[in-house]
């Protein structure tokens, strides 16, 4: 007798026609025709069943913030930083919880089961650490919060910034931010870079810098995060976030630079839809994309996961948490349009980022979390074609969330009387 069993369903890596039945919150067997009783049955009818999706990039203290105490103009990253900045003391922690508790229903509904979330440190009251911890104690069974102190306004650059950081890791955040491209100079952002990692290292941490998010050239830190991560054995636990300076770099310096990122075991990063928005805004024609090298990372072997960073915040007026999303944006800027690219984006929303993070228990062999999403669509290039529609989450084993399959009507003389969407596969 198992408490869950998923029947007929496609698996990510091309299988199909298999059962996933599950026990104890586990993935038990995935077989075909799993004979016995389960005390409920989901018929995925050929549909795909992933393991759910992971945010390994995320503001929850900003999230649903748009239009607080305004919007922003320019639409620049500096403008998004400087009305943060107006906002933060204008909120309270129950402003901040109410919000990112919002956030995460709607994630949970979109087939999210992890989300890496930075919070601000950068605010003397740690209003944002605080409620977040709260919102990672309430959500816990149903969505991993794993958050990250992050300096904002730069660690050295605001004065009281290493203090709160310092106090935000006693108070039980789990990972050491950054932000050096926002020091005063690039000997300063080195310098947070150095102090950062030396903390996270004596602390058995891990580390994830917002680095090079700018589209100057010029700005190098990720050379000194690969540099530090080898230097404190720290490969395999340290993740370069955004490296939008990456795509503007000499390509000469990046055929020295992505080697030594992978001998430092580098994780890496990219926000598709920020970094298309956000970039380049300095230009005229032709314009950057503003997204770092993801094809050459991902050749040579770095682990790349991509991360929604912002839902309706002062940097992003739009997103639905809908990591599909990100992969699309991912694939159309990146042109990762063969089937094995377009595939692999898929990835990059589920596993890439679940190993980012350390999640354990992820995946759909037997003996991992019973955790996983069943998507109106019959593959993971029809997945993120369609931004397929989210039938059923599950976690530990349980249904959290459930919706019909979208189907719209047709009142078209001498057609069908309807159609859905998942049906046009190639060939179809
Ligand atoms: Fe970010």
């Amino acid at each position: 007798m198992f408490d869950l069993i998923v029947r007929n369903a496609a698996l990510p890596d091309g299988r199909t026609g298999l059962d996933i039945a599950c026990r104890g919150g586990r993935i038990v067997a995935v077989e075909a025709g799993v004979d016995a009783e389960a005390g409920e049955v989901i018929d995925a009818g050929g549909r795909l069943v992933s393991p759910p999706f992971v945010d390994p990039h995320f503001h929850m203290d900003a999230t649903l913030s748009l239009g607080r105490p305004r919007m922003n103009v320019s639409g620049t990253l500096l403008e998004g930083i400087a009305l943060w900045g107006e906002l933060k003391p204008l909120q309270s922690i129950d402003e901040i919880v109410a919000r990112a508790l919002r956030y995460c229903d709607l994630a949970v509904s979109r087939g999210i089961g992890a989300i890496r979330s930075h919070v601000d440190v950068c605010d003397d009251e740690l209003k944002g650490v605080e409620a977040l911890l709260e919102v990672r104690a309430q959500v816990k069974d149903y969505l991993d919060l794993q958050l990250v102190a992050f300096p904002q306004d730069g660690v050295l650059r605001d004065p009281t910034a290493l203090g709160n950081l310092t106090r935000a890791l006693d108070m039980g955040v789990d990972v050491v931010g950054g932000i050096p491209h926002f020091e005063r100079t690039m000997a300063q952002g080195a310098e947070s870079v150095r102090l950062l990692m030396e903390i996270a290292a004596e602390r058995g941490l891990m580390v994830d810098m917002h680095c090079d998010e700018s589209d100057d050239p010029m700005s190098r830190h990720v050379e000194t995060l690969a540099f530090e991560a080898r230097r404190l054995g720290m490969q395999g636990r340290v993740t370069g976030s955004h490296l939008t300076s990456m795509h503007s770099m000499d390509n000469y310096y990046v055929s020295k630079l992505i080697p030594l990122m992978v001998e430092a075991g580098l994780h890496a990063v990219p926000n598709p839809l920020i970094n298309i928005v956000l970039q380049g805004r300095h230009d005229t024609y032709p314009k950057r994309r503003g997204q770092t090298r993801v094809r050459e990372l991902r050749d040579a072997g770095i682990t790349v996961g991509f991360g929604s960073d912002c839902v309706m915040d002062p940097w992003y007026s739009l997103g639905t948490a809908d990591m599909l999303d990100v992969a699309h944006m991912g694939l159309h800027v990146g042109q990762l349009s063969s089937r094995e690219d377009m595939a692999w984006c898929f990835d990059a929303v589920t596993v890439n980022p679940a190993r980012i993070m350390g999640l354990e228990g992820y995946g759909l062999e037997p003996g991992c979390r019973a955790d996983m999403v069943l998507l109106q669509a019959g593959d993971r290039i029809e997945a993120i074609r369609l931004r397929a529609h989210r039938l059923a989450v599950i976690r530990a084993g349980r249904v959290i969330a459930r919706s019909a399959p979208v189907r719209t009507e047709l009142h078209l003389e001498g057609r069908p009387d309807g159609l859905d969407p998942a049906a046009y596969a190639p060939g179809g």
